[in-house]
Parts: C-alpha cells; structure tokens; sequence
C-alpha cells in the first residue's frame, strides 16, 4: 500500500492550488456576493490544462489520471466550491462519458472542444418530476426521419448557461417505463433554451438553470451508446462523478479548517488564546480527523476507478462521508468563529452554505445509502462497465 502521491500528481496538485490561491480565492466573496459567475477562470484553468484534466492527450487533454483530477477539484473548490462544481460538472458528467460511451467519431468531434475548455460542457438529466427517482423523466425523442425529435423541460442544470454541449437523456420508448427506454443524446448550446437561472443557498458563483428543448431535430450521430441504455450512461457517470463531489466536499471543509484553525491561534479569551482552551482543541481535531478520513475514502475511489475497477459503492461511500462531513465541519468552523463566523467578515458562513449542496446533487445521501446497501447485500444485479 503506497500513500504518496506520485510526482506528476503532486505536480498537478501544486498547479491547481497555486492558480486557486492566486486567482480564485481573493474574489471569491465578491463572486458570491454578486452572484457572478466568472467565465474568464475557465478560459485560464484551459490555458493550464485543467479543463481537461484526465483527458487523454490526443483528445485535447492532459492525459493525467483520474486522482490528479480529483486534487485539482479539491484544491478549485477550498478556493470556490462554484468553480468547483463547474468544473466538475464540465468534466466528470459531460466530457468523461463521451469518450467513455461515444463512438471514435463522437470523441474526435465532440470531446476536444471540451478538453480544451473552448466549451464547458452540461449533464441534463434531472427534471421537474424527476429528481432521486431520475428514471421517471419524461423528456421524449420521438423517431423522427434519420433520427429524433426532442421535447422536454428539465431543472437546476449545472452550467446549462454557459455551455456548448450537453449530455441529455429522454425517453425513446414511451412504452417502457422507469429507467428501461431511456436514451442518452449529445445537444449544441443551439438545440437548447435556457429559461431561467436558479437562486440558490450558495455555490453562488455557479450557474444553474432551467432548460427546454423545444422539438430539436437530431440525427443519429448525436445518440450515445445505445438505444434504451441511456439510464446506465447516466448512472455510470455519476459512479465517477459522485467522486469528484466528495472531492469537492473535502476541499470545502480544508478550507474552514484552515479558517478556524488559524483564528483559534489568534483569537483571545479569558487572557488566551482560544486555541488553548480543551473545548476548542477538541473541535479543531475532530475536524482534522473527520477531513482525513474522509479525504482517504475519496482517493480510495479515485484509485478503484484509475484501475478501471468498479467504483460504485465507494464512490458512493466516499460522497456519502466527505458531505456529511463538509456540513458538520463547516458549522463547527462558524462555531469557533462564534459571532464573526455568522458574518461576512470571514468566509466560513459560505463555506456552510456551500457545503451543504454536497449533501443533495449528484444523489443525496439518502439515495447513496441506498446504492451502498444494494451493494453490500448483493442486490444490484449486473456487471460492471467502466464510465
Ligand atoms: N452502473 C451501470 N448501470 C447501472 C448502475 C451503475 N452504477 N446502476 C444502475 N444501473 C442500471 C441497472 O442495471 C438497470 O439496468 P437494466 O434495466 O438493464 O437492468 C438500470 O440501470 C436501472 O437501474 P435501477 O433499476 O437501479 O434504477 P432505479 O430506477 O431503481 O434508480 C437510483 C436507481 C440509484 C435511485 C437512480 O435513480 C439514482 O441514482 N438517482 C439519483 C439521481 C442523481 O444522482 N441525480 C443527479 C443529477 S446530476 C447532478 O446533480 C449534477 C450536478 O448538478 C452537480
């Protein structure tokens, strides 16, 4: 068992945290403040590589691996968690299953736009009727000539503002109900009209947004995977993606750690510092603790998924721990704070709104339970196919 990162990781590591440490976190108030959504970051993460991370080169990526992906998203969202879903979204939910799930025309055409980070890319499945339950969608493609015709609303789409190309799934068998008759489809900005831009607790540097297609016409070249197996596209993306959520839930937490740790050292109480009082050193090493275990969980499912093994239930687990965790820490954060960490002079009253999304999107924890308990008893019945 090794524990170090190797090089080329610690490499990537560095890249990410210095650009966060110098570009994103001195702005990150204001962009919350504003609700801004800061478009000429990701122009400059492209320019370093890190739109495409774990891409393979000759898609216009890095051709790092899928754990120096996950230290980037940790190191993005300790500076901004809204930076961090974007890019998350943009890669796990939209540029990962292209080149997991497309043809080699599909990848040579869709993927390196998105690898390059020319365009951000958008994961559109959840709807109005159909969140944890996503197999309920009703967005329909109807056999239309050579190809479809798509009709349907869909809700809170991370990035659905701002992005070139989306992975939507609807339902081309109107007979089949539930998650059978599902298929997955690759759409252009064009094929798309955003209809509203959805206010929200935090992440507020994020976009997200409703969206309808309203009759688009594709052809059979924009399908992915097969017909009627879009449900597995979606669930074997956010396998990996879940991961990628869980890394944004540990560099949130890092982030309030550090906050309250080195206010603890400073703050004086009762003529010392508040750091010396037991009450508060048993909470900045709860914290601690919690934030490393839960980093181990993460890189854990990082490295099953570098191995091309399956990942489901520790991603699920990981996603499961690292978010409770960034909840709970981040209100122990304020509470060490005390009445400055319910204010706007110190950044932990947003790391506590932001934290707690990581609880809700890419599956709630209620829902990793569930795919953690159809692990564990055996119920989930089928074989594992890398995504
Ligand atoms: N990998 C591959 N295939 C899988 C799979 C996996 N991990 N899990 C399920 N499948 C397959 C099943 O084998 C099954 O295939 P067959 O029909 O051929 O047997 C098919 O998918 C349907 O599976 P289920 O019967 O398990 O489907 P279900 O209706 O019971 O739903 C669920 C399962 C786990 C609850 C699922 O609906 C789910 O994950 N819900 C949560 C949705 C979610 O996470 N949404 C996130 C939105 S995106 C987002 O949040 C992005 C963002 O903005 C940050």
């Amino acid at each position: 068992m090794d524990f170090e990162l190797s090089p080329e990781q610690r490499e990537i590591q560095g890249l990410a945290r210095d650009f966060a440490r110098q570009e994103i976190e001195p702005h990150a108030a204001a962009w919350d403040r504003e609700h801004r959504f800061p478009r000429e970051v990701f122009t400059q993460l492209a320019a370093l590589g890190l739109m495409g991370t774990c891409v393979p080169e000759e898609y216009g990526g890095s051709g790092a691996d899928f754990l120096s992906y996950i230290l980037v998203l940790e190191e993005l969202s300790r500076a901004d968690a809204g930076v961090g879903v974007t890019v998350a979204v943009h890669t796990s939910a939209a540029t990962l299953p292209l080149l997991a799930y497309g043809t080699e025309e599909q990848r040579a055409r869709f993927v390196p736009p998105l690898a390059r980070g020319e365009q951000i890319g958008a994961f559109a499945l959840t709807e109005p009727e159909a969140g944890s339950d996503a197999g309920a969608l009703r967005t329909r493609a109807d056999v239309d000539g050579e190809g479809w015709r798509i009709t349907g609303a869909k809700q809170w789409i991370t990035n659905a503002r701002y992005a070139g190309t989306f992975l939507l799934f609807a339902r081309t068998d109107q007979d089949q109900p539930g998650a059978r008759g599902v298929s997955a489809f690759v759409l252009d900005a064009e094929h798309v009209r955003v209809t509203r831009d959805e206010e929200k607790l935090g992440l507020n540097s994020s976009a997200t947004n409703d969206i309808v297609v309203e009759g688009a016409l594709v052809g059979r070249d924009r399908l992915l995977h097969e017909e009627g197996k879009g449900f597995k596209v979606a669930m074997g993306t956010l396998d990996g993606g879940r991961i990628g959520i869980a890394a944004q839930a540990v560099g949130i937490a890092q982030a309030a750690y550090d906050v309250a740790r080195a206010y603890a050292k400073e703050r004086h109480a009762f003529g010392r510092a508040i750091a010396e009082f037991q009450a508060i050193q048993q909470k900045l090493a709860d914290m601690s603790t919690q934030i490393d275990a839960a980093r181990l969980l993460v890189y854990r499912a990082a490295w099953l998924k570098d191995k091309g093994e399956s990942h489901t239930e520790a991603g699920a687990k990981a996603k499961l721990f690292a978010s409770e965790m960034a909840r709970q820490q981040t209100g122990e954060a304020i509470q060490i704070l005390g009445g400055y960490g319910y204010t706007k002079e110190f950044p932990v009253e947003r790391y506590y709104r932001d934290a707690k999304i990581t609880e809700i999107y890419e599956g709630t924890s209620e829902i990793q339970r569930f795919v953690i308990a159809r692990e564990i008893l055996g119920l989930a019945q089928r074989t594992f196919t890398q995504g």
